[in-house]
């Protein structure tokens, strides 16, 4: 199991919602973050010059996922997520080592799956 967590273009979230849910990734979390992705935005003078940091704002996505849903989250992503231009954000792919759903008890990819009824 992995934590992927991707962090996309607030405007590109609804494309990202829609790729998850063609490759049927249904359980995932998602928050407004605010975010640096390396570029030097701003720079102020003051007593010569120093370089000051600016944060964009980006959604970051949490999907825990089994093994077999892991490239088809990082593809749901890109595809949704890509504009091409700089800053269209990044995707991390974490070890989980652990799942458990409250409701019943069951841990691990029987967690990560949502029931179809
Ligand atoms: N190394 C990092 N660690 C954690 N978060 C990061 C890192 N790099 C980028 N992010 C997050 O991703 C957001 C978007 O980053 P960004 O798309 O600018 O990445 P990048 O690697 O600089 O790619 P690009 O060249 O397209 O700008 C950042 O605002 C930040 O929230
Ligand atoms: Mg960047």
């Amino acid at each position: 199991m992995k934590l992927v967590i991707g962090i996309v273009r607030p405007d590109k979230a609804n494309d990202v919602l829609e790729a998850l849910y063609r490759a049927e990734v249904r359980g995932f979390s998602l928050s407004r973050v605010q975010g640096h992705g390396g570029e030097l935005d701003r720079v102020e003078t003051y007593r010569g010059t120093r370089v000051k940091m600016g944060l964009s704002e980006k959604m970051r996505f949490e999907i825990a996922v089994s093994d077999e849903f892991v490239q088809p989250t990082i593809d749901a992503l890109c595809d949704g997520g890509q504009t091409g231009e700089v800053g269209d954000g990044k995707i991390f792919v974490v070890p989980l080592e652990r799942v458990v759903r409250i409701r019943s008890g069951e841990t691990d990819d029987r967690a990560v799956t949502p029931l179809r009824t």
